[in-house]
């Protein structure tokens, strides 16, 4: 089954994007990048694109629902954000929880599991409540699972597995020879859940940030300059269409 998507208030050709509704990817992962410059452009407090962003997170995460996304994982903030202004910090951090907040009902009325990924208990303690209130409440959902990377770094996830494998060693649970890929990933923040198949990030950057080391061996890799804050639907679309045109051998041949 395939789906015509048109950009609004366009007649170009070139912007429509016959999606392949058997071929949508089964998660989606985004680095909400630009938010600081899209607000610096106007004259404004880095912060006014953050509030910017969540408007972006809205609409990003319905249409998801919609396309029949099974995860989609948004990078909110790293290991390494705590390194910012505490201004901005708080700010994030309170929009995290005005988030929860007001989308929760529309959140779940559409079936959407809230879950997060990344070390939540250095959050302050009203997030690490909203989210954990929010997964107990959402987690028998069967539709889109929504990931909120937070306080999440790539490496401390590794790290943290190869920690917990190395315990079990050490209580002779298990031997060396043991330890597989499938174990590593056991102890990850996404056990059970499919490698991301497209890591997608706007606003002109090309790098991954830590985010997703280990899962993203083979994800297909989507830029786009368009900031966060303005970044729509019809681009969520953009990207996807690139992805179902692109050859995925996973390091063999066909
Ligand atoms: C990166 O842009 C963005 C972030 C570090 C934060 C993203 C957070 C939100 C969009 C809102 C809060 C989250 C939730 C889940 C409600 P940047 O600030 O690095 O932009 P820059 O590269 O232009 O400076």
């Amino acid at each position: 089954m395939f789906k015509l998507f048109t950009k609004k208030n366009t007649i170009s050709k070139i912007e429509e994007k016959q999606l392949d509704m058997s071929n949508i990817p089964k998660h989606i992962a985004i680095i909400m990048d630009g938010n600081g410059r899209w607000a610096k452009e106007r004259n404004m407090p880095r912060t006014y694109g953050h509030k910017a962003g969540v408007e972006t997170i809205r609409e990003i995460v319905k249409e998801c629902s919609e396309l029949g996304v099974k995860y989609l994982t948004l990078y909110a903030f790293s290991t390494e954000n705590w390194a910012r202004p505490k201004e901005e910090v708080d700010t994030l951090m309170k929009l995290l929880v005005q988030y929860l907040r007001n989308e929760f009902e529309e959140l779940n009325k559409n079936n959407v599991v809230i879950n997060s990924i990344g070390d939540i208990s250095k959050l302050p303690k009203v997030c690490h409540e909203e989210l954990n209130k929010a997964y107990e409440k959402t987690k028998n959902n069967t539709g889109l699972t929504l990931n909120l990377a937070l306080n999440y770094g790539g490496r401390v996830e590794i790290v943290n597995s190869v920690k917990e494998i190395a315990k079990l060693v050490e209580e002779n649970k298990i031997k060396v020879d043991d330890i597989d890929e499938k174990m590593i990933e056991k102890y990850l923040y996404t056990s059970g859940m499919p490698d991301p198949d497209i890591i997608i990030r706007p606003s002109g950057e090309q790098r991954l940030s830590n985010f997703l080391l280990w899962q993203c061996a083979y994800s297909e890799f989507w830029y786009s300059d368009v900031k966060w804050p303005d970044f729509t639907k019809q681009n969520l679309v953009e990207a996807i269409f690139d992805y179902q045109n692109r050859d995925r051998r996973f390091g063999k041949v066909k």
